[in-house]
């Protein structure tokens, strides 16, 4: 396995739009598990395959990464979405040291392939469900801090235009 370099916002490759995976083969397997280490090993509880600059429609997942279950979604797509909304304070490993509040659906149906190229289904709410929106729009192409007002966004990529020119990451 091999730890993967997570590009940081406003790198403009952030905004592609993955394609889907046509066959969950070892080359897949291979960067579902170097998503998971590079995930674990920057403390983070999901990454998308975009934000390793790999532009296919792979996303893994830990909400608790102690236990260390993650989920792999692969080709995911929403079946189902709750009318309820909640509000969280979301971060990204792509916009280090950035939280700020985001409204999504409190619960959402996911359909994908897993790991063994399974089809899975399931629901989920509280922190799986923001992190499986999350992930799914960096596959679009969208970061978090989009959701932010114009004013806020601005700022952000200021701090981390200059972290850049300053050589840190975070
Ligand atoms: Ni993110």
């Amino acid at each position: 396995m091999a730890l993967l370099q997570i590009l940081c916002y406003p790198d403009p490759r952030l905004h592609t739009v993955a394609r889907p995976v046509d066959a969950v083969d070892a080359r897949v397997r291979r960067l579902v598990d170097d998503m998971l280490e590079t995930m674990y090993s920057a403390d983070g509880v999901g990454l998308a395959a975009t934000q390793v600059d790999v532009h296919e429609r792979v996303i893994v997942i830990d909400t608790a990464p102690n236990l260390k279950r993650p989920h792999v979604l692969i080709n995911p797509e929403l079946v189902a979405r709750s009318q309820e909304l909640a509000v969280t304070d979301e971060g990204c490993l792509s916009v280090p040291e950035i939280y700020d509040k985001v409204q999504r659906h409190a619960q959402v149906t996911v359909r994908a392939l897993n790991r063994a190229g399974e089809t899975v289904e399931y629901e989920a709410s509280g922190l799986l469900a923001v992190c499986v929106q999350h992930e799914m729009d960096h596959l679009l192409g969208k970061v978090f801090v989009e959701y932010l007002s114009p004013l806020k966004r601005d700022r952000i990529r200021t701090k981390m235009l200059k972290r850049l020119r300053d050589g840190r990451r975070s």
